[in-house]
């Protein structure tokens, strides 16, 4: 059997305390929806920097009261201690997601992205450690390729990082590794290549192209490509990077530890091919974007001009296998978006 049906089955009689910090943002929601349905207990952690408590609310009606009790929630810092100590009491399974994203963001304000991606991440080691949790997972970036030109994109060779948050991330991967060898503490990180899909914040200056464009696209107003659109992503749908982070918790392959995976699909598309797919599948909904066209403007500093990624390490030592590619994940994140975007954009005052 493969490995994600099998580990999923587990799950069934088997019910862990899972720590999902970032629960209330785009991919720790997902985490929590999908832990939830499977019946675990989740303790989730957030400071609602760029979280929402509507995402909570969301996955509370997606899964039902009954679910919904195995879950109890923190609104605390990561860059408290004493906060991380407490959300890991008891916790068998740490999925650490919480940070402050974006390139753009960590130019403009590396102080704070330092403070939540390396001290608060700091932290959250010292916490997991000190509470003997089992393995602590976390959110790894594509980002830590930086300016190496090879594609596609193999864990064991980096370039020099493009910025701030790039630094962050590598420093992540560094402390983790030391954390293995100094104290015996178990870790995976996970290289999450462009991830897009229902509940991915679409408003405020360092959105993320696709839901900035369904939201453009939707209203049918200008829309913006940084650079001569030929930039091209290993976009992931959510229920890829779900599922890798499932997998790295609960494999029992002893060589798949303390490693760093590619979380992506190996598919490379441009940003104008992006553009074309989008449009064509919210035409039939919306026919007036028959005359949509993009807008160019200049290339945004510190972004890497090609990611693809070469996820042969997860398939082989974690049994890995990509559920989406990215024509499936835009169709399923598409549906989604039009049926919630109109309110989102309301509470946002947009
Ligand atoms: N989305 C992507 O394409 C992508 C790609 C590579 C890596 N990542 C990493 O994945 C993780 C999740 O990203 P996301 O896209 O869900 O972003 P997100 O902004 O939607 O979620 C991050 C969550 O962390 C919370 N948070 C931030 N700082 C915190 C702090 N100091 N204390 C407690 N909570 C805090 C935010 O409020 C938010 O809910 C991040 O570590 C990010 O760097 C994301």
């Amino acid at each position: 059997m493969a490995a994600y049906p099998k580990w999923l089955r587990h799950l069934q009689d088997h019910s862990y305390c899972w720590l999902v910090t970032g629960v209330a943002g785009f991919i720790g929601s997902n985490l929590l929806e999908a832990l939830l349905k499977h019946n675990q207990k989740v303790v989730g952690l957030d400071n609602f920097s760029t979280g929402y408590l509507r995402n909570l609310e969301q996955i509370r009606d997606l899964v039902g009261e009954k679910a919904w009790g195995n879950f109890s929630f923190i609104e605390g810092d990561i860059c408290q201690l004493e906060t991380c100590t407490n959300a890991c009491q008891g916790v068998d399974f740490v999925l650490h997601q919480a940070a402050l994203g974006s390139v753009p963001r960590s130019i403009q304000d590396p102080i704070r992205t330092n403070e939540a991606n390396i001290s608060g991440f700091l932290n959250m080691l010292v916490a997991s450690r000190d509470a003997q949790v089992r393995r602590f997972i976390y959110a790894a970036s594509s980002s830590t390729y930086g300016d190496h030109p090879d594609l596609p994109k193999v864990e064991a060779v980096i370039g020099r990082p493009l910025s701030p948050y790039a630094v962050t991330k590598y420093v992540n991967e560094l402390y983790a590794e030391v954390f293995a060898r100094c104290y015996g503490l178990d870790s995976i990180g996970l290289r999450y290549f462009n991830v897009f899909g229902p509940r991915q914040d679409p408003n405020g200056a360092y959105a993320a192209v696709i839901p900035q464009w369904v939201s453009a696209l939707i209203r049918n107003q200008t829309l913006y490509i940084n650079g001569d659109g030929e930039t091209s992503r290993d976009f992931c749908y959510i229920d890829n990077v779900v599922q890798a982070n499932l997998l790295a918790a609960l494999s029992d392959n002893t060589g798949a530890v303390n490693q760093i995976y590619n979380v992506a699909v190996n598919e490379r598309t441009s940003l104008n091919q992006l553009y074309g797919m989008m449009r064509e599948l919210l035409l039939e909904k919306f026919p007036e974007l028959e005359n949509h066209r993009p807008t160019y403007v200049d290339f945004r500093k510190g972004d890497v001009r090609h990611s693809q990624a070469d996820i042969t390490k997860a398939t082989q030592l974690l049994g890995f296998e990509p559920s989406h590619r990215i024509g499936e994940g835009l169709r399923q994140a598409m549906g989604w978006y039009i049926a919630h975007l109109g309110a989102m954009q309301e509470a946002a005052g947009v």
